[in-house]
């Protein structure tokens, strides 16, 4: 369904992506401490690990050149000497994560859920990968329905990058492609011929990954819609797996210089690039993909498809998945671990990452403790992001605010975007691309103090 005009026009505001709650922007630093998140990972550790097991993230940060859209936490250097000494820093961390835990719990880590982010984990050789896979698992068993998958850059990620991960268990991977046409290409920075991305994708095929999904993003600078088309007949060509539709999210001041690579006057906005996102939808539909929450589409046959219709769909800083964890660990510099009761970030800075590891000192920059309302207001958003309905018939699904909530919902129901009953809400199909506009109804810290909108992408 289109969204129509008029609605875009009024819903398209800056806002969270939602991949935590609260937002980090409104992580209450001043009253958290690491000692008080290592308390949150315990319990939460203790409450799942034996059932669900535990997810892991590894930050990845190094690539050697710049994309000038690129939004991530990354490192740009040739130097491939760095390798050594970050992936050594990776397992002393871990190595606090296990000693820690073992001195709190009887168990041994069940990874359920490994994720390589970056950044560019195709940056590091594939015999370094398998250092850093040999010295995690030398700790941890795998959980017997494992998720692990990884990014990999279509220019550097090599047979034995793929043959590695996979005998490590790995049978996802996601490729950045982002765009096949030349001039929106050279405008980001990023060279990146259509038979470089057919090449990795058909050896991560013969190798036997099972769900190989590309990044496209939409929104870049120069995309028309018949770039747009082109972008994705090539796409078809490979008919992957799944497929992450990204907007383009346009946040030059969190980012330096990094992104002035264009002009501001080269972007599409508002109604150009909701009609980029339109072009894409169609076309994935008639390629027969389904989305699922935002910004992904999958077949009807695929797992993360399937979790959402089961009503399994769980969303965290990785973005959408059909693990259910509760707790993340996270390792590297600038990464964000959530235990469900608390989230904690690393060190942004790389060089204060390592000097604190070697110091064997927690690398933990900032966090937040979940307080209980909080925690009411996340378990509603997640439902929203990943459900399309949430419930309050419970007491313990209900907050003070809760009044005020429905009457801020109100709005959205005139414009037939949601249906509000006593007990609960439903997304309409027309309300599908407002879902993080209908989740910031429940924001009670973005409403407490409204954000510097330049922290906030926007939402459509
Ligand atoms: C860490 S990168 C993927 C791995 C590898 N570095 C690469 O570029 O192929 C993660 C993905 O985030 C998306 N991304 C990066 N910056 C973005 C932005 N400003 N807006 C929307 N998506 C972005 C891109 O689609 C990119 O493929
Ligand atoms: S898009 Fe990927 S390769 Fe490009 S700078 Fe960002 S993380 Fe690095």
């Amino acid at each position: 369904m289109h969204a129509p005009k008029h609605l875009v026009d009024k819903y398209n505001i800056a806002g969270p992506r939602y991949t935590s709650y609260p937002t980090v922007p409104y992580w209450q630093e001043h009253s958290f401490s690491t000692a008080q998140y290592l308390d949150t990972l315990v319990r939460s550790f203790n409450e799942s690990n034996a059932t669900d097991g535990i997810s892991l993230y590894l930050h990845l940060p190094f690539c050697e050149s710049l994309c000038t859209f690129c939004a991530c936490n990354k490192r740009i250097t040739k130097n491939h000497g760095v390798e050594t000494g970050y992936i050594n820093a990776l397992l002393a961390e871990w190595r606090m994560y296990v000693d820690y835990l073992a001195q709190h719990s009887a168990q041994r880590p069940r990874i359920r859920e490994l994720h390589l982010g970056g950044g560019t984990p195709t940056f590091f050789s594939p015999a370094n990968l398998a250092l850093l896979m040999d010295g995690i698992f030398a700790h941890a068993d795998r959980a017997e329905h494992h998720e692990f998958g990884f990014e990999g850059h279509p220019n550097n990620t090599t047979p034995e990058h793929l043959q590695v991960l996979f005998d490590a268990g790995f049978r996802r991977v996601s490729f950045g492609v982002q765009d096949y046409d030349v001039r929106v290409q050279t405008a980001i920075h990023r060279i990146q011929p259509f038979e470089h991305v057919a090449r990795v994708h058909e050896a991560a095929k013969q190798i036997g990954y099972t769900s190989i999904s590309h990044d496209l993003v939409f929104g870049l600078p120069h995309q028309t819609i018949e770039t747009m088309r082109h972008t994705i007949s090539q796409t078809a060509q490979l008919s992957p797996d799944r497929l992450a539709f990204y907007s383009y999210a346009h946040v030059p001041w969190l980012k330096g210089n990094g992104q002035r690579g264009f002009d501001d006057a080269d972007l599409p906005s508002g109604t150009a690039k909701r009609a980029l996102y339109e072009t894409g939808k169609a076309m994935f539909d008639e390629m027969g993909y389904v989305e699922v929450g935002m910004d992904h589409f999958a077949r009807p046959t695929d797992t993360l498809y399937m979790a959402q219709a089961q009503g399994r769909l769980h969303r965290n800083f990785m973005g959408y998945t059909e693990t259910n964890t509760r707790l993340m660990v996270s390792l590297g510099v600038s990464s964000i671990a959530d235990s469900w009761y608390g989230f904690a970030q690393n060190e942004k800075n790389l060089d204060d990452y390592l000097a604190k590891v070697q110091a064997n000192q927690w690398p933990i920059q900032r966090g937040h403790i979940l307080t209980d309302v909080d925690l009411i207001i996340r378990t509603h958003i997640l439902n929203i992001m990943c459900r399309m309905k949430t419930d309050w018939s419970l007491a313990s699904q209900q907050f003070e605010d809760l009044p005020q909530t429905i009457e801020r919902l109100k709005p959205m129901q005139d414009d037939g975007l949601l249906h509000v009953s006593p007990n609960g809400l439903e997304v309409t199909e027309l309300g599908r691309p407002f879902i993080r506009n209908i989740a910031m109804a429940f924001d009670l810290r973005l409403l407490e103090k409204q954000p510097d909108t330049r922290l906030f992408s926007m939402t459509i």
